[in-house]
């Protein structure tokens, strides 16, 4: 399993860092047996899997639930886990107290949070505690609703620089790694550049140090509009509606079960059966 130095050195070798979301057992095993180097347990968990229209909703408990699951399937893979809305934005205590909980009853690696300014301490505070920490920087779901939606971030100059030194921030108090979602290329090309922790892009370009993408987008699990970042590598959908609707024909017209399926009693029981 890579460690958080791991990344750092990964960086400065350039080769690229590949992380996916998972919020399942079977999802995750798949993960880990073709090699990816970092999962996810994004609170995208909201949209993709519990069908909430934002990731607002998600609480601690179902990160929880869902990381354990993750966990059980790639036991030997790095696990980040989001910390869900609100819950490292009230006070030092209460975000350490929800981080505990997600590394101690998940066995995850490190949290992720996203946004820098008043969250700054808090990524400080958790470093200081011993939990590693990935930030999260451009477009952050969370806080969607203040900006104005889902749309690519930093398109200015002036902007550009602010998400520079927010990231520089990150580093800072103690990140061993930063998301960059949704941004223009030439803004993570600077944060790259600047940065001695690896950045993890997704929307933004082909210059971070690594990219990440959300599992279900990525393999075609869903009837949902796909940004414009995204590439889909399969179409599993579909193929998953007609597998179900072959079912309901067979059962139907008494297809299946098959003999095949079917279990027999042994000829002597059969016999005392029917007397
Ligand atoms: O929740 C999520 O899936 C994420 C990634 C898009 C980075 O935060
Ligand atoms: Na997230």
């Amino acid at each position: 399993m890579k460690k958080t130095t791991d990344f750092l050195k990964m960086k400065q070798m350039n080769e690229k860092i590949t992380m996916v979301t998972a919020y399942d057992y079977p999802a995750a095993k798949i993960a880990e047996k073709v090699g990816m180097d970092i999962l996810l347990v994004g609170d995208s968990l909201g949209m993709v899997v519990l069908g909430y229209d934002s990731t607002v909703p998600v609480t601690l408990d179902d990160m929880i639930h869902h990381s354990k699951a993750v966990k059980r399937g790639a036991p030997n893979t790095f696990i980040v886990v989001d910390m869900p809305f609100m819950t490292y934005h009230m006070s030092k205590s209460e975000t350490l107290k929800a981080a505990a909980r997600l590394m101690q009853e998940t066995g995850a690696h490190a949290v992720k949070v996203e946004g820098a300014k008043d969250v700054i301490p808090m990524i400080q505070a958790l470093t200081n505690a011993g939990i590693p920490v990935m930030a999260h920087l451009g477009l952050t779901p969370q806080t969607a609703g203040v900006l104005g939606g889902f749309k690519v971030q930093a398109k200015t100059a002036e902007q550009g620089k602010q998400l520079v030194e927010d990231a520089i921030s990150c580093q800072q108090a103690g990140a061993f790694a930063v998301v960059l979602e949704c941004i223009p290329q030439q803004i993570t090309e600077q944060v790259t550049t600047q940065l001695s922790i690896p950045t993890i892009g997704i929307g933004a370009g082909p210059l971070a140090d690594g990219q990440v993408l959300v599992y279900h987008d990525l393999i075609g699990f869903g009837d949902h509009k796909l940004a414009k970042f995204v590439k889909q590598y399969a179409n599993v959908y579909p193929e998953m509606e007609k597998a179900l609707q072959h079912y309901i024909e067979e059962v139907k017209n008494g297809e299946f079960p098959h003999q095949e399926h079917s279990f027999n009693m042994k000829e002597e029981e059969r016999v005392a059966l029917y007397g």
